[in-house]
């Protein structure tokens, strides 16, 4: 399009001066359409009806229509009878002044948005060599279209807790600037306790013969099924990335499948190849000696029956909980991927840590696992000298982990080593022989617990879930330096990050930003089997419950809500309940 019109205008320009031809602009718009209708643009006044789809997605029209002098609109019209408009945007687009506009979106009135930014408190740990990306842009939202067998889509649905992949798919992607086609594309539906609920997450990876997506070839897209706000993901990778942690970059995205909308979907940069060389050598294969990819989770298969449990009965209760009367740790998950050591007889390890990827070279073999756990169990949890802190920056990536912990804490992680000694990343840095420890998957936190309210989210930090008891934090704890920089971090990231004065601008700004598309979202049929939902009651879903009840009201019962606070209920506990605690204790000290 942009080049025949290129074209059109150099000839023009030869021969016809004066022709005004270059008021004619190509106008690109996302939308899907029943065959029966098509879409129009409205320039000041007349209508002109958008002369083609692309052949990449049904979702992309565009068409050349004059420029507008005051402005323009688009408008859904009938196909057979082009003059009947079926629909038109409520709000009117400012001209442009480029001969194309951006790849638009149907009913939203921002193609890009300005949104506040969290200030950057300390730099990237030292391993990471992160590559330059546009995968992720603030402030724009683009559209997934995935497109194939509809049958084997169907049948992935009707199976969610099996792991099905449906492969041979096509994807487009098309954001404000660029629209990008990939075929042999592989869907499947990802998670563990998410996959009963209504809307599914699901893992996307592109074809490792075919274009990557800006370097990435892995994606996670996040239901955000459990959250209310639809932004604690994002404000928690936000987070991450402030405090210089080696984990993956979050997004949105609008996603389509087929004649489909899904929704809304959080988007994730996998923790799947290319992603380690992404990050730690600047996405550059030649020359890096790539370590295993490890995560803890337990070896099993997803039970069903056992999944309402995980989502059931949780204590955590929207009311003020009574802060004087905590009770420490008292629902710990007993877990044994949190570096309990199991003896000497790698095969152990295998059940409690899985491989994301093999080393580049030869393949994932758990010694230094093995290994790690043996160093940790053989540490006193008595508090020492700091004698032992040179051994521990030999075994492991020791600032990884006392910044990984710390971030637990002030984002009140429920699903995560310390609170349930489970989900999180290692990374076997073969440069210096040790692992590094990586968080991922923020989908339950910041106010969304597994756990009860008091102890997830209460001011004396050593009360929190697992602190006093895993094996790496009683051991780390023992050390005194090490005792004094967790205590150090979490203060600077109560005071700098999960602070109202910090993080308010931001969740406003994504209020805005969200507000239409969350609207869209829960305005969609969902395609997960919901019967073991249907099984505990009506109400279960965040999809009848207002955006507005996520961000500051107080929630109404459901099963969804019984374990969430609204994010700015939360924010304004977790910090003032943090910062009491170090004034009371600083006081004690002076
Ligand atoms: C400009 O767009 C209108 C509407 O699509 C079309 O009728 C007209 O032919 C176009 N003019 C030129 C010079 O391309
Ligand atoms: C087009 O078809 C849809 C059903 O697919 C129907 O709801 C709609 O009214 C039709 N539109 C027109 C303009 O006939
Ligand atoms: C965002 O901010 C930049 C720099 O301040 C400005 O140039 C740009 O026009 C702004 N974009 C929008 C959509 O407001
Ligand atoms: C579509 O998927 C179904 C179910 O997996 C399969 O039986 C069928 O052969 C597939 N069709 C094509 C054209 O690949
Ligand atoms: C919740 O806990 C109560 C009491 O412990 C138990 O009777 C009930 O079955 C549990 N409900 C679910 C959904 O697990
Ligand atoms: C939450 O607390 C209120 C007031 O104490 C109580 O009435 C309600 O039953 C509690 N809800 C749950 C799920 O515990
Ligand atoms: C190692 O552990 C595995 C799994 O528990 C077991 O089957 C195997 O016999 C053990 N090997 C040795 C040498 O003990
Ligand atoms: C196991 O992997 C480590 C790297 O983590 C490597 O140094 C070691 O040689 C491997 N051992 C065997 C037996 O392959
Ligand atoms: C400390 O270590 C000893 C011996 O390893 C163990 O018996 C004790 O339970 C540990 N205490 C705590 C609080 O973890
Ligand atoms: C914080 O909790 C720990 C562990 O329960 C306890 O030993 C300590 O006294 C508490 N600190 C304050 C200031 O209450
Ligand atoms: C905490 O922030 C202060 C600046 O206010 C800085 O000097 C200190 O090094 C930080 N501590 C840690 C552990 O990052
Ligand atoms: C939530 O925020 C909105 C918009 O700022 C405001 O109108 C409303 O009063 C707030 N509600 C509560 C319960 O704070």
């Amino acid at each position: 399009m942009q080049i025949t019109s290129a074209i059109a205008l150099f000839v023009a320009g030869v021969t016809y001066i004066t022709v005004a031809t270059a008021s004619n602009i190509t106008y690109n718009v996302v939308s899907l359409q029943p065959n029966n209708q098509t879409i129009a643009v409205i320039v000041d006044d007349q209508v002109y009806p958008l002369a083609s789809v692309s052949k990449k997605s049904q979702l992309l029209h565009t068409g050349d229509a004059p420029a507008a002098a005051s402005g323009y609109k688009y408008a859904v019209i009938d196909k057979a009878n082009p003059s009947n408009i079926i629909d038109q945007e409520s709000f009117t687009r400012a001209p442009v002044t480029e001969d194309k506009t951006l790849n638009e979106y149907y009913g939203r009135f921002w193609n890009t948005m300005n949104l506040t930014q969290l200030p950057t408190i300390m730099d990237p740990l030292p391993i990471i060599d992160r590559i330059e990306s546009k995968l992720h842009i603030d402030g724009e939202i683009p559209t997934i279209h995935i497109t194939g067998n509809q049958s084997a889509i169907d049948n992935m649905h009707k199976q969610q807790y099996a792991d099905i992949d449906v492969e041979g798919l096509s994807m487009t992607y098309i954001s404000p600037h660029d629209v990008q086609s990939f075929d042999d594309v592989t869907l499947a539906v990802a998670g563990f306790s998410t996959r009963s609920f209504p809307k599914l997450s699901y893992k996307l990876k592109l074809s490792k013969h075919g274009e990557d997506l800006y370097h990435y070839r892995r994606f996670k897209l996040r239901s955000m099924g459990v959250d209310i706000s639809y932004m604690r993901e994002e404000l928690a990778y936000a987070i991450a990335e402030s405090i210089g942690l080696p984990t993956g970059r979050y997004s949105y995205v609008r996603v389509f499948l087929n004649d489909q909308p899904l929704g809304l979907f959080g988007f994730l940069d996998n923790f799947k190849n290319p992603w380690p060389r992404n990050l730690f050598n600047g996405g550059k294969k030649k020359g890096f000696d790539q370590g295993a990819l490890y995560k803890a989770s337990p070896n099993k298969n997803v039970n069903p029956s056992t999944l309402p449990n995980a989502i059931g009965n949780t204590t955590a209760n929207s009311s003020q909980p009574d802060w004087n009367n905590v009770k420490p740790n008292s629902t710990i998950q007993s877990s044994t991927s949190d570096l309990t050591y199991l003896g000497d007889n790698i095969t152990e390890y295998t059940q409690y840590y899985s491989v994301s990827e093999d080393p580049s070279s030869g393949s994932a073999n758990f010694t230094r696992i093995m290994e790690l756990c043996k160093f940790i169990s053989e540490q006193s949890n008595k508090t020492s000298d700091n004698a032992a802190i040179d051994l521990w920056n030999e075994k492991i990536d020791v600032t990884s982990f006392l910044r990984g912990i710390a971030f637990e804490v002030v984002t009140s992680q429920s699903d995560a080593y310390l609170a349930n000694g489970n989900n999180y990343m290692l990374y076997d840095d073969l440069e210096n022989e040790r692992l590094v420890y990586s968080n991922q998957d923020f989908d339950i936190s910041m106010g969304t617990a597994f756990m009860s309210a008091e102890v997830m989210h209460g001011g004396n930090y050593t009360r929190f879930p697992g602190f006093l008891e895993r094996p790496l934090t009683s051991r780390l704890l023992a050390v005194p330096e090490f005792k004094r920089e967790i205590h150090d971090l979490i203060y600077n990231f109560t005071r700098d990050l999960v602070n109202p004065d910090v993080l308010n601008p931001r969740i406003d700004d994504l209020y805005t930003f969200l507000e239409q598309d969350v609207a869209w979202d829960k305005s969609l049929p969902r395609v997960g089997n919901t019967s073991l939902f249907d099984a505990i009651g009506s109400g279960f879903t965040s999809d009848n419950i207002p955006f507005m009840f996520g961000i500051n009201g107080t929630l109404p019962d459901s099963v969804v809500s019984n374990f969430s606070l609204s994010l700015k209920n939360w924010l304004e506990l977790r910090s003032t309940n943090l910062m009491n605690f170090f004034n009371e204790t600083s006081n004690q000290n002076n």
